[in-house]
């Protein structure tokens, strides 16, 4: 009899034991980006830095083996990403989205997250309200009031008196132009005239024209990195206004993956931003080995940093909860790690990263190559847009 109880109580002890040990799972992410059209280049670089992250890291979370399914939203197109998120959760059964470039396609997927209950993780857009859609939503970009606040003091520092804006007419745009502004103005300089440019905009000369006609001391520029942003560049060089004294001042205007193309002209544009392929740190160096080893065409840039820190967060939060969308959540808030672009933590109460914003300048590195060379750090800059 005693046996016997013994038996049915150990019995009992492995079952409650067994409940309270998260079942080794597979984890499904499912990324959302553009695989093709104009900015295909986020897919490729998203893909790239995953890969980069699973080849150092192995495909194990913890007990849990990691699973990503990709999806193209072709662009910045809300209802696509809506319908792929829709897909993803309902009929791909995944535990986790993950990748969005462009703000309005995340907005679009925060109110499936709430209904849901699934966990995302923003690889790059950057809109600061955003993160205040769904709890769930958690970002390890940069936002435009982090990167366009430090950018204005430092305008100001350097003896600039007048700046005109000039912005894709976007949320980031907005949120670009507005944190621009508020800053320079409150400073004691002058934004003499605001300019917003249609997403579909090819032609950027009438506009460059227009800045030249004013003549500021600078131009502070936002578009989506990409084809745009090598367009705004190029022609501002063509326009000459760099001839005519008037400085550009941007963020992800000299993306690595343009420079190149840019060619010499981009020398001495002025960005402000949270990553360069060039920054200067062994797990900066490690980060650019790996995928240099693994995609010798490829150049590191913003989409790369992201989604090889987002797949950092996503492994952290997998390790942690398993499927537990709560538990990922609270695993996320506060988390410290070192990043390729320095050290970096995520506000427990905003869920966006904290991280050092650089100032740059386009210049030739030592091989001749053509580099954001970071000459200034701000450190651990907050997403000042929700501190509003
Ligand atoms: C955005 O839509 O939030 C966005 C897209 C591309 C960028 C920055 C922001 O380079």
């Amino acid at each position: 009899m005693k046996r016997y109880l013994k038996a049915l109580a150990t019995a009992a002890f492995l079952s409650v034991a067994m409940q309270g040990h998260a079942v080794a799972d597979t984890i499904k992410v499912g990324v959302i980006a553009p695989f093709s059209g104009p900015f295909a280049i986020y897919g490729k670089q998203f893909q790239e830095a995953i890969n980069v992250y699973v080849s150092q890291n192995g495909t194990k979370a913890g007990e849990h083996t990691v699973e990503f399914i990709y999806k193209d939203s072709g662009g910045p197109k809300p209802d696509v990403a809506k319908a792929l998120a829709q897909e993803l959760l309902i009929k791909d059964r995944v535990d986790y989205l993950a990748g969005f470039v462009f703000t309005p396609n995340a907005l679009a997927v925060a109110p499936l997250l709430n209904k849901a209950k699934r966990p995302a993780v923003i690889f790059n857009a950057a809109t600061s309200i955003i993160t205040t859609k769904s709890e769930y939503f958690t970002r390890v970009s940069f936002t435009l009031w982090q990167t366009a606040v430090p950018l204005a003091k430092w305008a100001y520092e350097q003896g600039m008196r007048t700046v005109v804006t000039a912005v894709t007419d976007y949320a980031p745009g907005k949120d670009g132009e507005d944190a621009f502004k508020d800053t320079f103005e409150k400073l004691g300089g002058k934004v003499i005239d605001q300019i917003r440019m249609p997403l579909s905009t090819k032609d950027f000369s009438p506009f460059l024209q227009r800045i030249k006609d004013k003549a500021p001391d600078a131009i502070f520029g936002f578009l989506p990195a990409g084809p745009p942003t090598f367009a705004f560049v190029k022609a501002y060089n063509e326009n000459d206004l760099k001839g005519s004294g008037i400085q550009f001042l941007g963020t992800g205007e000299t993306d690595e993956t343009n420079l190149k193309a840019l060619g010499d002209s981009a020398i001495g544009i002025t960005t402000s931003y949270h990553y360069s392929g060039s920054h200067d740190s062994d797990k900066n160096r490690e980060f650019v080995g790996k995928l240099k080893e693994m995609y010798p065409d490829s150049v590191a840039n913003l989409a790369s940093v992201g989604a090889y820190d987002g797949t950092h967060v996503l492994y952290t939060m997998i390790a942690a909860a398993g499927k537990d969308a709560g538990k990922a959540m609270e695993a996320v808030k506060g988390l410290t790690w070192e990043s390729p672009r320095g050290p970096v933590s995520i506000d427990p109460k905003t869920r966006h990263i904290t991280q050092n914003i650089y100032i740059r300048k386009v210049a030739k590195d030592d091989n001749g190559m053509l580099i954001n060379k970071e000459f200034q750090t701000i450190p651990n800059v907050p997403d000042l847009g929700l501190q509003q």
